[in-house]
Formats: C-alpha cells, structure tokens, sequence
C-alpha cells in the first residue's frame, strides 16, 4: 500500500491522470482497498524484483445494477518504470479478470491530452466512444474527458 499511495500522490502532484489537487494518505488508501474487496473487484499490483512498480483495479462503471455488466478501469506504472510495457500487461491481466467475472465490457476515462494512455489503450484493443471537451480544469488548464471502450464478451447483448 505504501508503494500504491507513492504511485498515486506523484500522479496527483505531476499530471492530469486524477483530476485532484490534495495528496491522499495512508489511511485513505487502506479505505479505498476495503471498499474494492467489499465490492469484489480486484486490485492487481505488477511487482518487479519484489517491488511494485504499478497497479491497476475496476470497479462497476455506475453503481445502478443495470451496469452490472460494465466497469470502469484505471492503471497506473511508476514513473521510472514506464514505456517497458507494464501498463500493457496490467491491462491485459484487468481484462482477463473481468473475463473471468462475467463482465462484458470495460471503460476507460482518459485525459485528452494523455497520450502514453490513449496508446496504451488502442493499442490493447479500446475504441474511443465519446468525447466531453473542456470539462474539468487542473494546473490552469481546461481537460477534456475521452471514453474508452473495448467489448470483452462479444455476442452481448
Ligand atoms: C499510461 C500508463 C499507465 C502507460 O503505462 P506504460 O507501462 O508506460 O505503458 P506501456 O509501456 O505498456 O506502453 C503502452 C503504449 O503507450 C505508449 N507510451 C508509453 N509511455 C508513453 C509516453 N510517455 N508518450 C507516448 N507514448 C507512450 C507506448 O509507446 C505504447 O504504445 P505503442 O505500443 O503504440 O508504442 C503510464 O504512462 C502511467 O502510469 N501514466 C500516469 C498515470 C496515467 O496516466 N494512468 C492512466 C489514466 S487513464
């Protein structure tokens, strides 16, 4: 947890990955894992050499049942370690999760402007489907939201 909460406070101070400026604590992060467990969704960490250098989880896109089928993803690789391809296998191992779980389809919400995400998306299969312009703001700036989608079960609905 200690290496999830570094993980998740440089990308809170240095991008627009989570759109917040307040650093998170311990405590929040322990929360925060409760509640995934309790919903049953995973927290998959990438370790590498006994150190982990990434993570990535899901949850329910909306918490209405009739979005039982769908959840939303986010992934995050430690700074020094990105560009070697574990945010490829972090998605990789969500989506065979969420295979195994019956889900259907899986949602990405990606800043604009990210490119290493919206690569490492379309890369692992996710289309964009929509695209809200200037919706939230950080470091001065206006971010767009960008949707991402990939079908995991086919056939459906
Ligand atoms: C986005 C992120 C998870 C990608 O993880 P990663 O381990 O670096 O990704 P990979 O090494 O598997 O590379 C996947 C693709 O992204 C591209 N990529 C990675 N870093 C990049 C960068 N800085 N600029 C442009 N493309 C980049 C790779 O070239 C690759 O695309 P390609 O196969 O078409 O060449 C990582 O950069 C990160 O944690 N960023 C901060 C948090 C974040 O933005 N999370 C996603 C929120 S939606």
């Amino acid at each position: 947890m200690p290496a999830i909460l570094d993980i998740v406070n440089h990308a809170i101070a240095t991008s627009t990955a989570i759109w917040s400026d307040e650093p998170v604590d311990l405590a929040s992060r322990h929360a925060w894992l409760e509640d995934r467990r309790a919903a049953g969704s995973p927290v998959l960490v990438a370790e590498d050499d006994g150190e982990v250098v990434g993570f990535g989880s899901y949850l329910q896109f909306r918490a209405w049942s009739g979005y039982r089928h769908a959840v939303e993803h986010s992934v995050y690789v430690r700074d020094d370690r990105r560009g070697s391809g574990v945010g490829s296998l972090l998605i990789g191992a969500l989506l065979a999760r969420a295979r195994a779980d019956g889900k259907q389809v899986m949602i990405g919400g990606i800043e604009g402007r990210n490119i290493a995400s919206l690569r490492l998306h379309r890369r692992a299969g996710f289309i964009e489907v929509g695209r809200m312009p200037g919706i939230g703001e950080k470091f001065g700036r206006k971010l767009d939201l960008v949707f991402v989608q990939k079908q995991i079960v086919y056939g459906a609905p």
